[in-house]
């Protein structure tokens, strides 16, 4: 009886890794699949200017604003993002990528 029972919970723990293991592997093969087809499209920093300056008003074109008016821009309303964010933000408004 005793050993029965043993056996059962060690299959139920077997199971439960398995379960671990399968929700891990579509979890990553989801995320890969996720970034690639992102980064295929857009520059991280076309995401975060996407993401972080059209909440307040439209997405500026970057044709715009020049340069120097972006780079203030970016520091002035990129509150929320930190200075390497900024510099890809503004690698995509003035160079396009
Ligand atoms: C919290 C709200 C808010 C966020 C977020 C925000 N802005 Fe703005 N932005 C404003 C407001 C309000 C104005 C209008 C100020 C004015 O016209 O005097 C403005 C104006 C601008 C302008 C000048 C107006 C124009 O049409 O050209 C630019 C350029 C600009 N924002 C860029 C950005 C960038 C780049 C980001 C992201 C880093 C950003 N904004 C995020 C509120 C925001």
């Amino acid at each position: 009886m005793r050993g029965t029972g043993q056996r059962e919970s060690i299959r139920v723990t077997y199971q439960k890794k398995l379960m671990v293991c399968l929700g891990v592997a579509v979890l990553i093969t989801a995320m890969i699949h996720g970034c690639v087809s992102v980064t295929a499209q857009m520059s991280s920093g076309e995401r975060l200017y996407r993401a972080n300056c059209a909440s307040c008003h439209r997405l500026i074109g970057p044709e715009e604003h020049d340069a120097a008016m972006w780079s203030h821009y970016v520091d002035e309303y990129g509150t929320g993002l930190d200075e390497v964010q900024k510099r890809e933000v503004l690698v995509y408004l003035t160079q396009g990528k």
